[in-house]
């Protein structure tokens, strides 16, 4: 893909209420299949009551896409922590790579909490780095 059209979104939000199992499960049923025929791949992650979300695709479909979510009422206080052209898919191998809570490990609990409580501290835009936890994820769970 050239370079200049593949952009990349990550963002922060809070569920609203107890988001069931199978509601999770919704959600990412509908992502895969939606995602894979956009050309976006990404990542899911949910984690006492917050989803962390990487969206890489063509620049357009990727916002539109983040418009959509942005409008769920299954979630609120969305914050874009990044959002630019990307060199490259960090999670090319999946349309939508979801990981619950009780699939993380300490290590990737403990890199999203203090994700957490840096955004609540700082704000997203202030020098955030993600680029350490999404890599861990990229590598491990696309492998
Ligand atoms: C945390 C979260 C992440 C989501 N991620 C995606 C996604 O990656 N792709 C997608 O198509 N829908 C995703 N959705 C669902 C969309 O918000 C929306 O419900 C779905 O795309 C259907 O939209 P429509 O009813 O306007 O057709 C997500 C929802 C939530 C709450």
């Amino acid at each position: 893909m050239p370079s200049g059209a593949l952009h990349r979104i990550a963002y922060m939000s809070t569920a609203i209420g107890v988001l069931r199992a199978e509601e999770l499960d919704r959600i990412y049923l509908r992502a895969q299949a939606a995602n894979a025929g956009a050309g976006i791949t990404g990542l899911l992650l949910f984690y006492e009551g917050v989803f962390l979300q990487v969206l890489e695709g063509p620049p357009a479909g990727v916002t539109s896409l983040l418009e959509r979510i942005r409008r769920d009422r299954r979630h609120s206080g969305l914050i874009v922590l990044e959002s630019g052209p990307a060199e490259e898919r960090s999670f090319g191998g999946s349309p939508m790579n979801f990981v619950s809570a009780r699939k993380l490990s300490a290590g990737e609990k403990k890199a999203f909490s203090e994700l957490r409580q840096a955004v609540a501290a700082r704000g997203a835009s202030s020098g955030l780095d993600l680029s350490g936890l999404l890599a861990a994820f990229g590598a491990v769970r696309t492998a």
